[in-house]
């Protein structure tokens, strides 16, 4: 089981952002409810354009109907995440509540909200990997969301465990990748 995949970074960062990475190998255990409640509190107090907070998640827990219905939206390369004892879905909201206008920040603000729970959870001792590969129509049509309403990412959330292919291992073992920190900036 591969616990830390540290960032070498070069220059320093706060641990619970060098912590965080995107593993593909889950143990079967269960997470706390109370776990999962300090998640979705960690996305509530992200900020967000005129304080629209327009985020929300579906939550799965494995042996739930939720859970499988999430799994089944899964995209083929993400067989992985089934395994996985918590699955969310982002849904972002596109529109201020105020004069039904257009939010142009909606998924800016609905990903810093999964930032906040990803490292709430990097900081609980759970594994968080994202995903964009799922059926968003399916997601749509499943969950009844209504127009305006737009599935952001899928994450799947539980504890380190092993790999159950070679491939895993090799994906959970494989050295992180990133830009030059030179090339953030603009030039
Ligand atoms: C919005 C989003 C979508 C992603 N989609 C997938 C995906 O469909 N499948 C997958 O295995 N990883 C997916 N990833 C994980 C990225 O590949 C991963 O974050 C990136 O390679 C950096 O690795 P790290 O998270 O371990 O630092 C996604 C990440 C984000 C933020």
């Amino acid at each position: 089981m591969i616990n830390s995949k540290k960032a070498e970074s070069d220059y320093p960062i706060s641990n619970i952002i060098a912590n965080r990475w995107s593993p593909v190998s889950f143990s079967a255990q269960a997470v706390e409810q109370e776990k999962i409640n300090s998640l979705i509190e960690a996305a509530r107090w992200a900020p967000s354009a005129f304080n629209e907070q327009p985020w929300q998640y579906i939550v799965g827990i494995k042996g739930d109907e939720t859970h499988q219905k999430l799994v089944d939206t899964l995209a083929e390369g993400n067989d992985w995440a089934k395994d996985a004892p918590v699955l969310m879905c982002s849904v972002a909201k596109s529109f201020f509540d105020h004069k039904h206008k257009p939010n142009r920040h909606y998924m800016h603000d609905t990903g810093m909200a999964t930032m906040n729970l990803v490292l709430q959870a990097t900081e609980l001792d759970l594994i968080t990997h994202q995903m964009a590969g799922f059926d968003l129509e399916m997601i749509k049509k499943t969950f009844n969301l209504d127009e305006g309403f737009e599935p952001a990412s899928m994450i799947a959330i539980g504890y380190a465990g092993d790999p159950k292919s070679d491939d895993m291992k090799t994906r959970d073992e494989a050295p992180r990748q990133r830009k030059n920190h030179s090339d953030l900036i603009w030039k």
